[in-house]
């Protein structure tokens, strides 16, 4: 196969895996990760993870520029009932999806990677129907989420972190795929995109918890064209959170919600650890 046609087709599946993150990510804060739904739907959306990530690699190795824009993700949002058919028709059809497609490549690893998502969808797919078969009918009949209990004022704020953060994520995720030779540093992107994947969550589910949808929304991710420039985007990134976070910390309605003020305090302090380590790494290659 043609390398820009591989490249072109990873990143169909790279868009399809992230859209299934978002949706069992969301759905797992809706129901409370606490909840056994929420904790299996968390599970499925870190394997999705996996299935992002090693696409994501494949596609940097290749020379090819990640697609960071999540496909739609069509499901039938009635109840519990109709949107977990949705999901195992969903992954009930990348079964067959990824198994052509491993078909027509030739690379072993990558051979591998399509046919694990293949097997692995299929599992996906057996987990949604077990949950499917165990909702009482009134979990059937009814939806996730909590009543709001937030300002709209303090909502408002709680999103923008969640946007911003949610690319600055992919924006390091992306840098690191796209820079994988260069080792060490380009490990790092992907460490910060670690934390801040944790970050996004504690913002995210605050959102959740009371009902709404986290906005994660992509943004505009930078095609940087060098890991250098990368890292000095990043350390502006992480000042504009700081930011943000600095003005969550210091509102009177957010600090009379104790989990949130820990989480933030926790960010604060991670985001300032980001932005030391990325200033030092810019002086030091005298970028
Ligand atoms: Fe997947
Ligand atoms: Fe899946």
């Amino acid at each position: 196969m043609e390398k820009e046609k591989l490249i072109q087709m990873l990143n169909r599946d790279l868009a399809d895996e992230h859209a299934a993150i978002i949706r069992y990510m969301t759905h797992s804060y809706l129901e409370g990760e606490d909840t056994s739904i929420g904790a299996s739907l968390l599970s499925r959306a870190r394997e999705e993870m996996w299935h992002m990530h090693w696409l994501g690699m494949i596609i940097g190795k290749l020379g090819g520029e990640p697609n960071m824009t999540p496909a739609p993700y069509p499901h039938d949002p009635t109840n519990r009932a109709t949107i977990f058919q949705s999901y195992i028709d969903y992954e009930k059809k990348l079964v067959p999806h990824y198994e052509e497609e491993a078909d027509m490549v030739d690379d072993p690893h990558i051979r591998r990677v399509l046919f694990r998502e293949s097997w692995e969808s299929d599992y996906h797919a057996l987990k949604f129907k077990k949950i499917l078969d165990k909702l009482s009918s009134d979990e059937a009949s009814g939806l996730p989420g909590e009543e709001n209990e937030l300002s709209e004022a303090l909502v408002e704020r709680i999103q923008q972190s969640v946007t911003a953060k949610y690319r600055q994520m992919l924006q390091s995720i992306r840098d690191a795929w796209v820079f994988q030779s260069k080792g060490e540093p380009a490990w790092q992107r992907m460490d910060f995109s670690m934390t801040k994947m944790k970050q996004l969550a504690h913002s995210a589910e605050e959102i959740a918890e009371n009902g709404m949808t986290p906005r994660l929304t992509t943004g505009r991710i930078i095609l940087a064209g060098s890991l250098s420039e990368a890292i000095s985007n990043g350390l502006e990134d992480v000042r504009k959170t700081i930011e943000i976070h600095e003005g969550l910390a210091a509102d009177s309605e957010a600090k009379e919600h104790g989990g949130l003020m820990t989480n933030l305090d926790l960010t604060l302090r991670q985001e300032k650890y980001e932005s030391d380590e990325l200033r030092d790494r810019l002086s030091k290659s005298g970028a």
